[in-house]
């Protein structure tokens, strides 16, 4: 189990992604973790709001690509299938704190996430194309609502990395922060927001995010059918077979 979870006495409760040795990829175990924790937060009126975070150096490598590998199907019990529908349907409000890397879902799930908060110097991408998958999370709505349809395509077809300052400057991000204050940074606003009456917070997100939601949930659907297909083809395996032997 590589996600710690914390809960304040002011409803902010906190999941860090701690799986230093692997980059913070995230396994099957760690996305049940994240879902189950999610779940228990919408049902408890204690927890106000939400702290995504890595830790000031990582925040995550994307989905463990040994379980890529594996291709099980994915179905609505598929570990990353609840996730993505959970993070979606997530109606309290989410603070992201990314530092270095931003991998695959590490940059697909800032798209539903409230406020982010990067380091200077990420990496963030979605190098889909480029292991023969396509896009996932709703990042071919979500992402191309947000930049534009031909900054989309720079990032979700040819995969191309941007770093924090262009992060902001496309609006996927808030603000930089120095990695050493990120963490703290991130709590405060998470405080901050959690010290609103929650009502009215959560009205809110969902009068700015509902439409959009209705839609991702059917978007990400249709993306995990083709997902699915072309995780089983030899294009896809051999990049990921090739990911491993290269080291
Ligand atoms: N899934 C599984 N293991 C991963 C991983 C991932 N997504 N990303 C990194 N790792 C593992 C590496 O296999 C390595 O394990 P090892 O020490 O047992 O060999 C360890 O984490 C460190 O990674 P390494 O590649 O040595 O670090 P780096 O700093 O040179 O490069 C990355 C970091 C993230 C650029 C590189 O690991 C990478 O490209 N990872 C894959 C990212 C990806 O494609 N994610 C899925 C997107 S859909």
């Amino acid at each position: 189990m590589s996600v710690q979870i914390t809960q304040n006495d002011a409803g902010v409760l906190t999941l860090s992604l701690q799986r230093p040795d692997k980059k913070n990829a995230i396994s099957l175990a760690m996305y049940n973790q994240l879902t189950e924790a999610l779940q228990k937060a919408s049902r408890d009126p204690a927890v106000k709001v939400v702290v995504l975070q890595g830790s000031d150096s990582c925040f995550s490598s994307g989905n463990d690509l040994k379980d890529f590998l594996r291709a099980g199907e994915l179905d609505a019990h598929h570990p990353t299938v609840a996730f993505l529908y959970q993070l979606n349907a997530f109606t309290k409000p989410i603070v992201a704190a990314v530092a270095g890397l931003a991998i695959g879902i590490g940059t697909t799930a800032l798209l539903h996430c409230d406020l982010v908060y990067a380091a200077p110097g990420c990496r963030f991408q979605m190098p889909f194309s480029q292991l023969g998958l396509c896009p996932e999370a709703a990042s071919s709505l979500l992402l191309p609502q947000l930049v534009g349809y031909q900054r989309a395509a720079q990032y979700l077809l040819l995969g191309e990395a941007f770093d924090t300052e262009q992060a902001v400057a496309m609006g996927l991000v808030n603000q930089q922060v120095d990695s050493t204050a990120l963490l703290a940074f991130a709590a405060d606003k998470a405080l901050q927001l959690a010290m609103l009456p929650a009502e009215a917070v959560q009205q809110s997100k969902a009068l700015l995010r509902g439409k959009v939601k209705r839609k991702a949930d059917k978007v990400i659907a249709t993306e995990l059918e083709v997902f699915g297909q072309l995780l089983k083809s030899d294009a896809c395996q051999q990049q990921l077979q090739g990911f491993f032997t290269k080291k």
